[in-house]
């Protein structure tokens, strides 16, 4: 089944897609064991910045055989490019869904630059997220009046032609400095104008009950990636700290189970299992 269709089942449904951002086998690993275990697909994510890491054809190859020998069911999506050259290598490489971030400029050059991505993809067939609005990267503070404007969302969407739009709402990427409040008001406005799949960018930190009322009012991808790199190096850490061992396959399957215990958390939010 297509990554889009998959989006359109569980949006039809009330639920949501778990994405995760992935960094190196183990975290690969972790994620992809919790989505095999609970059978449930997942999206396995990368940035510019895990590719440049990894290496593109590195990073696919894991991407693509770390879910063959677990048995699970991924997808294989572009994080936060704003490369148009990286964009179509990845499209190139087979890539499930890719995000053109433009959001750092104002609408008019966004829409143009996001169209010019959708023509580019159009004849792979994949899914094409851009932004709306302005998610906070990780030194960035929440701001709202970057929060996405109910009013800008049939024209971009109409004058871009992206299936998915990730939306400002009070959410921010990286660590939350008190508890996180979404906009729900706005949420369901935004649903109403559109069926683009809405996209909740920051979604680390956020508590199970906040999620959920997200996705019951239209979020239909959940993005996580900083909860996955924290607990990744505190699991060392806490290991490291018992332990003088030199041998890293000994070390790194605790990480490994840590990350997937977690992962397996998302999953049963997004999924609204019990
Ligand atoms: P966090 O790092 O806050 O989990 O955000 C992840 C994200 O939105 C990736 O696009």
């Amino acid at each position: 089944m297509k990554l889009t269709e998959v989006l359109n089942q569980v949006q039809n449904q009330n639920k949501a897609l778990l994405a995760a951002n992935f960094y190196n086998l183990e975290t690969c690993k972790g994620i992809v064991k919790a989505s095999s275990k609970l059978n449930q697909p997942i999206i396995l994510q990368l940035t510019p910045g895990s590719i440049s890491y990894m290496g593109l054809k590195t990073a696919v190859s894991i991407a693509r055989n770390v879910p063959i020998e677990e048995n699970a069911l991924t997808y294989l999506h572009l994080d936060h490019c704003n490369d148009i050259v990286l964009v179509k290598s990845c499209l190139d490489e087979g890539f499930d869904s890719i995000m053109i971030d433009a959001s750092d400029k104002n609408i008019d050059d966004n829409i143009l630059i996001t169209r010019q991505v959708v023509k580019l993809a159009e004849s792979y067939k994949v899914n094409v997220e851009a932004e709306l609005g302005y998610v906070p990267k990780p030194n960035n503070e929440i701001e709202n009046d970057k929060f996405t404007e109910p009013a800008d969302v049939k024209r971009f969407t109409e004058e871009t032609g992206i299936t998915s739009l990730a939306i400002a709402i009070g959410s921010k990427h990286g660590f939350y400095k008190g508890e996180p409040k979404l906009d729900i008001v706005r949420l369901k406005e935004i649903r109403k104008i559109t069926n683009a799949y809405l996209v909740l960018h920051g979604a680390s930190g956020i508590p199970a009950d906040i999620l959920r009322e997200a996705i019951s009012n239209g979020i239909t991808k959940v993005n996580v990636a900083t909860d996955t790199k924290d607990l990744f190096m505190k699991s060392l850490k806490d290991i490291m700290k018992n332990s003088d061992d030199i041998d890293l396959r000994n070390v790194f399957p605790l990480a490994i189970n840590e990350i997937q215990k977690m992962i397996e958390q998302k999953i049963k939010i997004v999924s609204m299992i019990d």
